[in-house]
């Protein structure tokens, strides 16, 4: 084995479809994948691939800077690709803390243990941040999100998110820790847990129940394929500068209200049904507080510096998302019994 990479929460949506990309592309590279199997992480996502020779799981929690130390000092990693994170903005409004926890300072805590067992060793060593473009805050009608752009997060995920970013470059400053950062839009595409907007209205659909939109419904979003997200993080990986930070985006931008319409009408087309039908499902809800008005990614850099686009066009991905859910309905089956009960009880009651 040439490296040996640690990503965090691999199992995760995002994660789990870099581990699958890195563990396929690199087999001279040791992948483990660090999860604590939070309701978001689920090993069924890397069915395919968790017996490869060069990909190892291990269950933990980033949380814990003993096992974290103890782990670094196991494997002596070449690099460190982070992702394990509370993602999702609404759990942060009903639950800040977990996020300050795993988002802050479990990320602090890996970047002491790179810190400590890379000092002096830094050359060829990377810590790569997965991060957001919400810790951008929120856009008006006009204008997109440069790297240059100053932060400012308003839900307590991005102000998690934005904390951390702020941690890394520290190290990178004051440690000297070799670091990149990437900052993404929303990402879309096969196993995303159902409590993000397109899953979850998906499964709804299939469900028929109702379709809860937030306020009126004009959010904006910037939406990119997950697989292109994960495209461009083995090329900042591979070819990134040190110390640099790059905006990941889709080129991509609807409201949410059209972004809807375009979901419900192909879920329409997907299951044989009367187009309009799903449509009907819309329920205007309480809006979410504090709700980000639009985010628009800015992704130039990385298009000019390092050769990097989306590959799939919108209605293509979405397309394929689609066909995936409804290959796949035991995997949604086995994920919204029992506590995601709750959690929608609660979150839309
Ligand atoms: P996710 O919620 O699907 O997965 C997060 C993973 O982290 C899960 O497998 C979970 O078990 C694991 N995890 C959570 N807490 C942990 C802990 N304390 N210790 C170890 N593992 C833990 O998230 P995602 O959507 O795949 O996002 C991954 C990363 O990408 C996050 O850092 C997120 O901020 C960032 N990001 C996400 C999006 C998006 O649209 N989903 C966009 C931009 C950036
Ligand atoms: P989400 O998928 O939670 O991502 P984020 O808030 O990180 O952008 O939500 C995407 C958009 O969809 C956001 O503007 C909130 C809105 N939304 C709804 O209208 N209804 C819902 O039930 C959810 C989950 C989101």
């Amino acid at each position: 084995m040439t490296k040996t990479i640690l990503i965090t929460g691999g199992a995760g949506f995002i994660g789990s479809h870099l581990v699958r990309l890195f563990v396929n592309k690199y087999s001279d590279y040791r992948i483990v994948n660090l999860d604590k199997l939070t309701y978001a992480g689920n090993l069924e996502n890397l069915r395919d691939i968790e017996s490869a020779s060069n990909y190892i799981f291990e269950k933990g929690d980033i949380i814990d800077s003993v096992y974290i130390k103890d782990l670094f000092l196991k494997y002596n990693f070449d690099g460190v690709i982070h992702l394990a994170a509370e993602s999702h903005v609404d759990r942060s409004i009903a639950n800040p803390m977990d996020f300050i926890m795993t988002n802050v300072l479990g990320t602090v805590n890996l970047l002491n243990a790179a810190k400590d067992l890379w000092k002096g060793k830094e050359k060829g060593k990377l810590f790569y941040h997965v991060s957001t473009d919400e810790v951008y805050g929120s856009l008006g009608d006009k204008g997109l999100f440069l790297e240059t752009t100053p932060y400012d997060p308003q839900s307590p995920y991005s102000s998690s998110k934005a904390s951390s970013d702020h941690f890394v470059r520290a190290y990178g400053n004051t440690y000297g820790l070799p670091f990149v950062i990437s900052n993404c839009s929303n990402n879309y595409g096969p196993n995303q847990f159902p409590e993000k907007l397109l899953p979850l209205f998906i499964n709804n659909i299939r469900n028929n129940e109702s379709l809860p939109v937030y306020g009126d419904g004009k959010f904006t979003r910037d939406w990119l394929y997950v697989i292109d997200h994960a495209i461009a993080i083995d090329k900042i990986y591979h070819e990134g500068s040190n110390g640099e930070t790059y905006n990941i985006g889709g080129f991509n931008e609807w409201t949410n209200i059209n972004l809807i319409k375009v979901l419900c009408k192909q879920m329409d087309i997907a299951l044989e049904k009367e187009v309009g039908t799903s449509e009907g499902l819309i329920t205007y809800v309480r809006d979410r507080p504090g709700h980000d008005k639009r985010y628009a990614i800015d992704a130039n850099k990385l298009k000019n510096e390092l050769g990097w686009e989306p590959s799939l066009q919108f209605e293509e991905g979405l397309a394929k998302t689609i066909a995936w859910y409804l290959d796949n309905e035991e995997w949604m089956d086995n994920i919204t019994t029992g506590d995601y009960q709750n959690y929608y009880k609660e979150q839309y009651r």
